[in-house]
């Protein structure tokens, strides 16, 4: 390591740890990294993965700190390389193409599909296994879903306002709105005789009510929504009953946290074992789950080559930073990961609340500063 690269940090190091944030390198710094660009260090010495809500975004207002945070990655930092990230969220509804071309749009820079995941992304793992099978999709804004599903490869979607339209008595408290009706408009009528194989909720349900009745009515008739006398095809197993997002709470731009898919799958157990006696066993989906954190290691690892490609990749992945809000889901699923956590003050968690239920390595006020942190710790580990 040359003398300019040692005598800058020398410098930063003598200068307490807490202002090392906002200390910028000496403009030789860029000229020292020359001196990191021997083969091992072709590549940057850690990677990120940023959560949406709360961390970047609060509802429709992208977080001050966020485009600082993103260009310094882009390449404006003191390794003068660019830094990989993804962006995982548990958030969705809609297709990844078009989540990533409003993140563009608000966050001011390309964020590219190969970078970005959403709680439902990692259905794209097991569609093979419903794609002709019929299923019933539950959640965001009327259509959406079906249009993400199939998308994905399901190819015998049905939606809970279907089945509503086929038999309004069904759930006699909603009456259908405008919304609601040019969706159903371009979709076949529901067949009661169908067998569902999966209830899949893919987004924050709009009706809960609607979709609790439903979802309870198809799981105690053995996947249809009437009780059927009709025994089980070979093939036929219990009906999967499957979330993609477990936040009980989430940041948005409302003063307190919100209610998330979390609430829903809470409702629904709820009034299914004052039914039945006991909740209905359920795979969980989105953070922290470790099919999750999987999915995006390898979106990482990708990210990485095509940034930062090497001839041969051996898959190698400096360490990753987690920046989340959400201590139950950004946190505990990237500590289980083995990756490094920092928990912000922009969402859900804020410190009047006491000690994180998961604990972060380390915990800061907004994304940049977790940025700058974590950047420096690396580079510091580099002398
Ligand atoms: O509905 C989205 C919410 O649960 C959290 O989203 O981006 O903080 O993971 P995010
Ligand atoms: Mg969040």
């Amino acid at each position: 390591m040359n003398a300019l690269l040692k005598h800058s940090l020398a410098i930063s190091r003598t200068q307490s740890r807490s202002s090392l944030q906002n200390i910028r390198l000496s403009p030789f710094s860029r000229i020292s990294t020359r001196s990191l660009q021997t083969s091992s260090a072709k590549r940057p010495p850690l990677a990120f993965a940023f959560d949406i809500d709360g961390v970047l975004i609060r509802g429709e207002q992208v977080i001050p700190q966020a485009k600082r945070a993103l260009e310094i990655l882009e390449g404006d930092n003191e390794l003068g390389m660019k830094i990989p990230f993804v962006l995982i969220t548990n958030g969705g509804g809609t297709s990844e193409t078009i989540r990533c071309q409003r993140l563009s749009k608000k966050l001011g820079m390309e964020i590219s599909v190969s970078q970005f995941m959403q709680s439902h992304t990692v259905l794209k793992s097991i569609v093979h296994k419903y794609a002709e099978k019929p299923v019933l999709v539950l959640g965001g804004r009327p259509g959406a879903v079906p249009r993400v599903a199939a998308e994905y490869g399901f190819r015998n979607v049905s939606t809970t306002l279907d089945i509503l339209r086929w038999n309004p008595s069904v759930w006699p408290f909603h009456d259908l709105d405008e919304t609601e009706k040019a969706f159903l408009e371009s979709r076949p009528t529901f067949d009661p005789s169908t067998r569902f194989s999966a209830i899949i909720v893919f987004h924050d349900p709009r009706n809960w009510a609607l979709d609790v009745q439903i979802t309870c009515d198809i799981l105690r008739s053995d996947g249809y929504v009437l009780p059927s006398s009709k025994p089980r095809k070979t093939g036929d197993d219990d009906v999967k009953l499957i979330f993609c997002n477990p936040d009980l709470l989430w940041g948005s731009d409302y003063p307190t946290s919100r209610i998330g898919q979390g609430g829903f799958r809470a409702a629904f157990q709820g009034v299914y074992k004052a039914l039945t006696g006991s909740e209905y066993p359920y795979v969980q989906y989105g953070k922290p789950t470790k099919a999750t954190y999987r999915f995006a290691e390898k979106l990482l690892r990708d990210r990485l080559q095509e940034l930062h490609p090497l001839d041969v990749d051996d898959g190698h992945l400096p360490n990753v930073y987690m920046i989340g809000d959400n201590p139950e889901s950004d946190i505990a699923g990237a500590n289980a990961a083995g990756w490094h956590s920092v928990l912000v003050e922009t969402g859900v968690y804020d410190r009047s609340q006491g000690s994180p239920a998961h604990r972060p390595t380390h915990l800061v006020k907004d994304v940049e500063k977790a940025v700058r942190w974590a950047v420096h710790r690396e580079i510091s580990r580099l002398l």
